[in-house]
């Protein structure tokens, strides 16, 4: 099983972006973190960071065929990106959407999602422990016949 785990702008400055609502831990660190739970799922995952929209949706392009799911954190791009949302429908492949804060619970801005109802669920609010439930719940679908 191949696992890419996506994550969008301003998530390269984890670790000291705005600690206070996003942890201390770096990119690096989570994808350590996501790694060592993939590894318990027998599943292979792949990272991959961009700051550009248009990155974001020729990667989702070229994971069909390569990958069995994808794990995305979209950042702002959540809550603008049609180019997301409409790249997640055309490669038809499972997404589980996963946030570190909790969308909900912060400015009206980020209340909507754009790129949620493309994806098979949202896990949003438990920090790092965001993407771990993305990826088993993403594990855990893919492993339904
Ligand atoms: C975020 C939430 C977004 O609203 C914000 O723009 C981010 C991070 C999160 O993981 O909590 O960059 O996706």
């Amino acid at each position: 099983m191949k696992i890419l785990v996506l994550n969008g702008p301003n998530l390269n400055m984890l670790g000291t972006r705005e600690p206070d609502k996003y942890g201390n831990d770096t990119l690096e660190s989570i994808e350590n973190f996501i790694k060592e739970e993939a590894k318990k799922h027998n599943a292979e995952v792949d990272f991959y960071q961009s700051n550009i929209e248009g990155e974001i949706v020729t990667k989702i392009q070229q994971a069909k065929g390569v990958y069995d799911g994808i794990v995305i954190n979209p950042a702002a791009y959540t809550h603008t990106s049609v180019a997301i949302r409409d790249a997640l429908l055309a490669v038809e492949l499972p997404a589980v959407e996963i946030h570190l804060s909790n969308i909900h619970k912060r400015e009206e801005f980020r209340h909507t999602s754009l790129t949620a109802p493309a994806c098979i669920g949202q896990i949003t609010g438990f920090g790092k422990n965001s993407y771990k439930l993305g990826l088993i719940a993403l594990v855990d679908y893919l492993n339904k016949p």
